[in-house]
């Protein structure tokens, strides 16, 4: 059966959770016959995995940081996103452009109009529709407490550049993430990720049922 391409990212301040979610969730998808390919950013191909250690480890200011994970970004959709897309495989992403509108324009305080700017030069022009701007058709958002998060991390391992940043940053982040999902309320989905992992994996599954993406919650474990 010929089917459509999805892309589903994954959002949420550092100690969220997400993670354990993305496998699986692509274990949902591969147990419906779909083929799925689970990246992230920064990073999923060589080049772009480059940048990311860069952005994580080096000393640089946000229009920096927003260059670098847009140029990134642009090589990853080129060379892994759309092909898949192309294929009709479910692509999972942990983290796409929220991220950067989240951390760059809300942790960071970097230019909101300019980071949309970026977007659309970045996200456009690769597909067969020269003129579609690229973007998720989901985007699951793991919703968290600044300070919950930061004790969720706190000794887990050596923190990265933003992982060492204090909880008044990532309150910034979360209020970026809040304002992305009050700017686009049809393709994000907000989880309550304070919730033990089971449940938030019940929320998780109900939302892709919605959708008519997966079977109803309670047919899978
Ligand atoms: P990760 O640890 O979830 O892989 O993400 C690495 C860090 O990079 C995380 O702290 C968030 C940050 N980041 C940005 O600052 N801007 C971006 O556009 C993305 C995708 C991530």
């Amino acid at each position: 059966m010929a089917s459509t391409g999805l892309f589903i990212s994954f959002e949420g301040i550092d100690g969220a959770g997400k993670s354990s979610h993305i496998e699986a969730l692509a274990e949902a998808f591969r147990a419906q016959g779909r083929a799925v390919v689970s990246t992230r950013e920064p990073g999923g191909t060589p080049l772009a995995e480059k940048l990311r250690a860069m952005l994580l480890h080096d000393s640089m200011d946000a229009l920096t940081e927003a260059l670098l994970v847009f140029a990134g970004r642009r090589d990853h959709l080129r060379n892994v996103i759309e092909p898949a897309l192309a294929r009709g495989e479910v692509v999972l992403c942990d983290r796409f452009t929220d991220a950067t509108f989240a951390y760059q324009g809300g942790g960071r305080g970097f230019d909101w109009n300019a980071l949309s700017l970026l977007e659309r030069l970045a996200q456009t022009g690769l597909a067969l529709q020269p003129d579609l701007m690229r973007e998720p058709d989901l985007t699951l958002w793991f919703d968290l407490a600044p300070a919950v998060a930061a004790e969720r991390l706190a000794g887990a391992r050596a923190p990265d550049r933003f992982e060492a940043l204090d909880v008044a940053f990532f309150e910034r982040v979360a209020q970026g993430y809040a304002r992305r999902a009050a700017e686009a309320p049809n393709r994000f989905a907000r989880l309550d990720a304070a919730q033990e992992r089971e449940r938030v994996w019940r929320q998780l599954q109900d939302v892709l049922a919605r959708r008519g993406w997966l079977p109803a919650v309670g047919v899978t474990a």
